[in-house]
């Protein structure tokens, strides 16, 4: 063996063969699997945002806190967004819900601890939303520290949890400025195609403006590609283009494009349950491992 290679095969380490590439073209890390916590709470609160409409956001809260509860994670989830998407994605009827996160915003006499429900998966709780919280962005702008109201309110069940995990709807309107506030960190999910990028200068703007000027512990968790296509250039090319732009914060973890999510979806239940050993389940999985080993949750 020439002292070359010889000196390559000591760089690489003790591995017998190389490590397989992500789709960054890094080698792919194995995330440890976490330790059971032995105690719980005080939760670490994340803000799922994204101004852009349907880049995964709903489905990465579901389907990350359904990986979080499964390490035993006690997770709320809270749907920020006028539609309710997060809330159905649990089997609940949003018409038939008489208290929601609405009411717990609006009116002092409602306690947070009376709007959340238990979900069928175990570790997961669910403070849901429906239409009625498209008021709330007009009626909040009256409220004297409107854009802290919804802190103030996690603030009572916060030690109850170790994660809480806020849905926010697409756009950067006071709800969002108001998840923003409460949150520790914000992930931010994005599609792998070029175009998502461009949102994303903005919404770096915005947190950067609120970790100034309210909520100064805030911090980026990191920017999580979604609808990953291993067999286009294009997908392919974003990834490494994210990577450059995003460096660290760009999450090992990349999401592929999969219609298992869109059945799931149908049958009201995280991937984690629905078809558990499915690359989706594993993906999520693999992103809840990254996070807490990160510490971007306990
Ligand atoms: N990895 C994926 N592969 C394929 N489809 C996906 C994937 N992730 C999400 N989807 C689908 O894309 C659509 C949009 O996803 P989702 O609702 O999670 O986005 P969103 O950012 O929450 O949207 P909105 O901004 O409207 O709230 C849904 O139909 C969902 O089932
Ligand atoms: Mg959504």
């Amino acid at each position: 063996m020439s002292e070359e290679q010889g000196s390559k095969v000591r760089g690489a380490g003790m591995l017998k063969e190389p490590r397989p590439l992500g789709p960054t073209g890094k080698p792919l890390s194995e995330f440890p699997v976490p330790a059971p916590l032995p105690s719980h709470g005080p939760a670490r609160v994340i803000a799922m945002v994204n101004q852009k409409g349907g880049v995964g956001k709903t489905t990465s809260t579901i389907n990350l806190a359904a990986a979080l509860a499964e390490y035993g994670r006690k997770v709320l989830l809270v749907d920020f967004d006028p539609q309710g998407a997060l809330s159905a994605g649990f089997g609940t009827n949003p018409h038939e819900m008489d208290i929601t996160v609405y009411n717990v915003l609006m009116d002092r006499n409602v306690k947070i601890t009376d709007a959340i429900l238990h979900t069928d998966v175990e570790n997961i709780d669910l403070l849901p939303a429906n239409i009625d919280l498209s008021a709330a962005e007009v009626q909040l702008v009256n409220e004297v520290a409107r854009e802290q109201v919804l802190e103030r309110e996690l603030r009572n069940v916060i030690d109850d949890y170790d994660v809480v995990l806020i849905d926010c709807q697409p756009s950067l309107g006071l709800l969002t400025i108001n998840a923003l506030t409460a949150a520790h960190g914000v992930i931010i999910p994005l599609t792998a195609e070029f175009f998502a990028l461009r949102a994303v200068a903005l919404l770096m703007e915005t947190i950067d403006k609120v970790k100034d000027r309210l909520n100064q512990v805030l911090e980026l968790d990191g920017v999580l590609a979604t609808m990953y296509d291993p067999r286009t250039l294009h997908s392919r090319e974003v990834i490494t283009r994210l990577d450059e732009a995003f460096g660290e914060k760009l999450f090992e973890t990349v999401i592929k494009r999969t219609i298992k999510f869109a059945d799931a979806n149908v049958a009201a239940e995280p991937i984690t349950t629905y078809a558990a050993n499915h690359p989706g389940a594993e993906a999520y999985r693999s992103l809840a491992r990254e996070l807490i080993w990160r510490g971007g949750a306990p």
